[in-house]
């Protein structure tokens, strides 16, 4: 199950999981892309409209995918939004809002694919973080806290589902091309990227395949971390 896999990192994801033989189920808050990326992936994706930080709608989607499937393996808590300002400016909607999508959400799916996967004893859930959820980010306390609250509820929750054989992680991504970077005006872009030993921006796919190997039988042995890969950003 991949939270948000219309577009970017989710798509990317999506289409990782598929090309490893997996059955996805995508959900998005938007239809048309949502429709239009599952058919791209084929018949083994489903895609359902789901606003993540609604709980009730959430708790559907879960029942309808452990109706067709009768299990779930794997879920991605990755949609994700920005609502940018400085802290004196910042409209408490705004604060809402991203603090919501980003943050309750995951409380949201994560608990409704829990029952299911301690009955299973078996599960992985990864979610996305963000390394400005580790060193910080001028104009982005809203996103910031929701991400550096990602990082506390994957090591909590980690510890709490151990027992169980399910594993708990993040990847912490840096700054990469999609839609929701795609805005950022050319001296800000070229400040990030100045930023990034690597020495450029990191493509949707370099996202992917971590969180496809936290999935794995490889990281049987993971659990409650945060992989950065954000080209050197954050050692
Ligand atoms: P994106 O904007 O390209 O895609 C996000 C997807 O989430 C969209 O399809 C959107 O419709 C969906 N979405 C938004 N609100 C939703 C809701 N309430 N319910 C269901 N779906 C909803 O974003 P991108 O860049 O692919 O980001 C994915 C994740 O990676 C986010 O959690 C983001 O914070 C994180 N991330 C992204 C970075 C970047 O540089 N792009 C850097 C660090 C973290």
């Amino acid at each position: 199950m991949v939270t948000g896999g219309a577009a970017g990192i989710g798509r990317a994801t999506a289409t990782g999981f598929v090309k490893e033989g997996a059955k996805v189920a995508i959900c998005d808050v938007n239809p048309e892309a949502g429709k239009t990326t599952a058919e791209s992936l084929g018949p083994e994706a489903t895609f359902q409209q789901v606003d993540v930080s609604d709980n009730k709608s959430v708790n559907d989607w879960v029942e309808s995918v452990m109706s067709q499937h009768g299990q779930i393996d794997v879920l991605v808590n990755n949609a994700g939004i920005t609502r940018d300002g400085l802290i004196m400016r910042m409209k408490e909607a705004d604060w809402d809002a991203v603090l919501n999508v980003n943050l309750k959400s995951a409380f949201n799916c994560t608990k409704a694919v829990s029952k299911t996967m301690v009955k299973q004893r078996s599960g992985r859930i990864i979610n996305l973080a963000s390394v400005v959820g580790v060193i910080g980010n001028p104009g982005q306390a809203n996103y910031v806290a929701s991400k550096a609250g990602i990082i506390g509820l994957t090591k909590a929750v980690a510890k709490e589902l151990a027992s169980r054989n399910i594993t708990v992680n993040a990847v912490a991504p840096g700054f990469i091309e999609t839609d929701m970077t795609a805005s950022l005006p050319d001296k800000a872009r070229e400040a990030m990227e100045a930023q990034i030993p690597l020495g450029r921006a990191g493509t949707v796919r370099d996202i992917a395949a971590a969180v496809v190997f936290l999935a794995s039988d490889q990281a049987v042995y993971i659990t409650g971390q945060v992989i950065h890969v954000s080209g050197g950003m954050y050692m």
